[in-house]
């Protein structure tokens, strides 16, 4: 059974309680909903993994409420202390050195030497970390490969009856995953997401070089995901018969991400549109969105999507 919590004092304790006992509990973030379990429990690491269906290979973002307790997982340098300063609480995360008296599970960093942490900033995510009082590991609470969850129905829908419970804090508000930017070594953009990678560059006075093969581990870094059923066709002004399209700016399609054409909102309706889009046809087709600030995270999103299934 998956308990419907709702975002005040008592949805918060009995969330706490759950999580003690090695349960997970899904709550929202300002990106996408989080599948959370205590970072230091292999019991629910593991949990987390099996509830996902995720590859092992595949680590997890550790998300903590302070820098207090940040820096008791992960080691700051200038430039990341900087960057936390500047963009926490919110939608980075940073990829750091992991610090040997870490004490999470191994299972967290699939047995790396660096972890993924970021501070959340939606309020029932910093309240269910504060009331915790521990680190969570929380990737998306979606099942592996699928549309990400920006509502708590998307988590019951995909999780339901596998998880202890979900904590409603109403549909999020970024709408795609954090940034993720690896800092051990040069500066690397990991993944686009909810800061635009222009900012960060403009913060750092340099640019963010693109990742080392090597480093493509990662579901979200693999071709297909963020799959709907649906077969998605990009970039395209006119629809074809049988396919919904959905628009754009000018490109005002059945359904549209932003009539006004406005990037922000878009890549909040993002997830929720994709997923109202595949209950109304078999084949997809969508506006071409521009490929710069949080656009970038939107056609990366896409282009999973939209990816021959493996
Ligand atoms: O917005 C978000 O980031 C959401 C919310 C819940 O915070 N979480 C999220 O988690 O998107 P997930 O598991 O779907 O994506 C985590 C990504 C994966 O692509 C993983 O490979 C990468 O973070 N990652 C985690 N630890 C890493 C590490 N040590 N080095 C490189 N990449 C890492
Ligand atoms: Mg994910």
């Amino acid at each position: 059974m998956t308990e419907a919590l709702s975002f005040d004092k008592n949805g918060i304790e009995r969330a706490v309680h759950l999580l003690q006992g090695s349960g997970l509990i899904a709550f929202a973030t300002e990106t996408v909903y989080g599948l959370g379990g205590d970072a230091r429990d292999d019991l629910a690491v593991a949990r987390i993994f099996d509830a996902k269906g995720r590859p092992r290979f595949n680590p997890l973002i550790v998300h903590v409420a302070d820098m207090a307790s940040a820096e008791r997982y992960a080691v700051f340098d200038a430039t990341a202390r900087n960057l936390a300063a500047t963009f926490w609480p919110g939608p980075l995360t940073l990829v750091l050195a992991l610090r040997p008296d870490a004490g999470l599970s191994p299972l967290v960093t699939a047995d790396l030497q660096s972890v993924a942490i970021r501070i959340p900033a939606h309020p029932a995510a910093l309240a269910l970390l504060r009331a915790f009082d521990g680190p969570l590991a929380a990737p998306s609470a979606n099942p592996s490969g699928r549309i990400s969850p920006t509502r708590a129905e998307h988590v019951a829908t995909g999780l339901s009856g596998r998880i202890a419970g979900i904590l409603d804090g109403g549909p999020c508000t970024v709408g795609v995953e954090s940034t993720i930017l690896g800092l051990v070594g040069r500066p690397e953009l990991l993944r686009a997401g909810g800061i635009a990678a222009e900012d960060i560059e403009a913060h750092l006075g340099q640019k963010l070089s693109a990742p080392h093969p090597q480093h493509i581990t990662a579901p979200g870094q693999m071709a297909s995901h963020y799959a709907p059923n649906a077969v998605l066709r990009l970039n395209v002004t006119a629809a074809r018969e049988n396919e919904v399209l959905i628009g754009f700016g000018a490109v005002a399609g059945d359904i549209t991400l932003s009539r006004e054409g406005d990037l922000i909102e878009a890549a909040a309706n993002l997830f929720h549109i994709l997923r109202a889009a595949d209950s109304m046809a078999d084949q997809i087709a969508i506006a071409p969105i521009p490929d710069h600030g949080i656009g970038r995270a939107i056609n990366d999103r896409l282009s999973r999507a939209a990816a021959p299934r493996g």
